[in-house]
């Protein structure tokens, strides 16, 4: 069943091109389970017992279930559809000595540099174009290996497995064409999208990994892919989620882009989307502005991206005490200064739910001489504050093009995600709390 689940994993992640396709793809499982797709520039016509999923800028969705009675909170778990890698500039062809073209690209989020060397790469994303006198959004994939960045041969700089620095702008602009033609690139994306070149009005194009998915080692323990930050997470999120009623909490499947540059955008975790969607909700079922208030003190997250395993060549990078491996359950993400939501709370919580759904967990903390990454929980709790917790799934080279991580740990992600979408917080305002089965 651990294999099964991780295939199932893969072939999400293989159709996943972009954030837009991961969207995408959730919506159709949605519609495909009977949900209703909102809008939000759209009157919202809301039933008890109904299930809802709205989107913003194509990238970033919200599913919800609505409880039969008057509900008593939130069960929200959130991860994110963005995932380090290039995005093509605007006029992006570079002709070399009338022999090359190569793309302009420019970062996006903080990867891992070498890895991107020297694998058959393509590019994916959305178009904007005109369509009479109205602009419609493509999603667009050029479906076969378009392009690679090739690396320096050894002969040519002998000291390079002493340490790299990689410019983003000179070492790393993906090969295009033997030929100098400018304007192929985007006839060939045009096709692609099955629309005229010249009603392209804008775009947002990515480089992504060509590279298929695979299970692997000894005894198959491992799980290698492309994207399982945080595709992982969202993936188990929407397996648990549509696995699940609630008669008691809205279920909430969340998931946002831009967690990668820091969650600063109209869709991002520092948005407004969850703050309004949930405030829509109980409007939408005409309950109270202190209905809404109680509702959310009866309300739990769980911010879902993946944590870093011991990795067995570098094992004095992770704390002395707290040592989370893969296949070892699901990692709870502790930081002081909260840069990591878990507290004593919602650890409480989360690893009460955990046992309930007969999965393991193991805990995380960074190194107190090393500084840690950051995720999408304290960022989510100054728009919309309730008890979170972070947690994740233990992987190693987090932000390579290919990451790997542990085959059981997906199937544990979704017992807990299917646990927490059964259950309702309740809290009597004086550090007590029920976690109730609903
Ligand atoms: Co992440």
């Amino acid at each position: 069943m651990y294999k099964k689940t991780a295939k199932e994993l893969l072939t999400f992640i293989e159709k996943s091109y972009s954030c837009f396709h991961l969207i995408q793809n959730m919506k159709e499982e949605l519609k495909e389970n009977g949900f209703q797709e909102l809008y939000e520039s759209q009157e919202w016509q809301l039933e008890r017992g109904g299930k809802y999923y709205v989107s913003r800028n194509e990238s970033s969705l919200i599913a919800f279930q609505i409880p039969k009675e008057n509900f008593t909170g939130f069960q929200i778990m959130a991860s994110h559809s963005d995932f380090p890698t290039f995005k093509v500039k605007e006029n992006p062809e570079i002709c070399v000595e009338n022999q090359y073209t190569k793309l302009n690209v420019e970062k996006y989020g903080g990867m891992l540099c070498a890895p991107w060397f020297d694998r058959p790469l393509s590019v994916a994303g959305r178009l904007l174009v005109k369509v009479g006198d109205a602009i419609e959004t493509k999603l667009v994939n050029v479906d076969r290996d378009l392009v690679m960045i090739p690396n320096l041969a050894i002969h040519m700089n002998r000291e390079v497995n002493d340490g790299y620095k990689y410019n983003a702008q000179t070492d790393m602009l993906p090969l295009y064409s033997n030929t100098a033609e400018k304007g192929n690139f985007m006839s060939v994306v045009a096709e692609s999208a099955g629309v005229e070149k010249e009603n392209i009005l804008g775009s947002d194009l990515y480089l992504y990994n060509r590279m298929a998915g695979s299970i692997w080692g000894g005894n198959e323990e491992f799980v290698s892919s492309p994207k399982l930050d945080d595709t992982q997470c969202a993936f188990a999120s929407l397996k648990g989620f549509l696995q699940a009623e609630n008669k008691k909490a809205v279920s909430v499947h969340c998931v946002l882009d831009n967690e990668e540059v820091g969650s600063g955008t109209k869709q991002g975790a520092a948005s407004t989307f969850l703050k309004d969607t949930l405030g829509r909700i109980n409007r939408g079922l005409n309950r109270t502005e202190d209905e809404y208030l109680r509702a959310l003190a009866n309300s739990f997250m769980i911010s879902a991206d993946n944590a870093h395993g011991v990795h067995p060549n570098y094992s004095d990078k992770t704390d002395l005490t707290n040592r989370p491996y893969l296949n070892g359950g699901i990692v709870i993400k502790y930081s002081a200064n909260q840069k990591y939501t878990t507290d004593a709370v919602s650890a409480a919580m989360f690893k009460t739910i955990c046992d309930r759904a007969k999965v393991p967990y193991q805990n995380f903390v960074n190194r107190s001489d090393m500084l840690g990454g950051s995720t999408l929980g304290n960022i989510s709790n100054t728009q919309v504050a309730v008890n979170t917790v972070d947690i994740g799934v233990a992987q190693l080279a987090m932000h390579s093009p290919y990451e790997t991580c542990g085959v059981k740990d997906t199937y544990y992600l979704i017992e807990v995600a299917k646990e927490f979408y059964k259950s309702a917080v309740i809290s009597d305002g004086n550090g007590k709390y029920h976690i109730e089965k609903a």
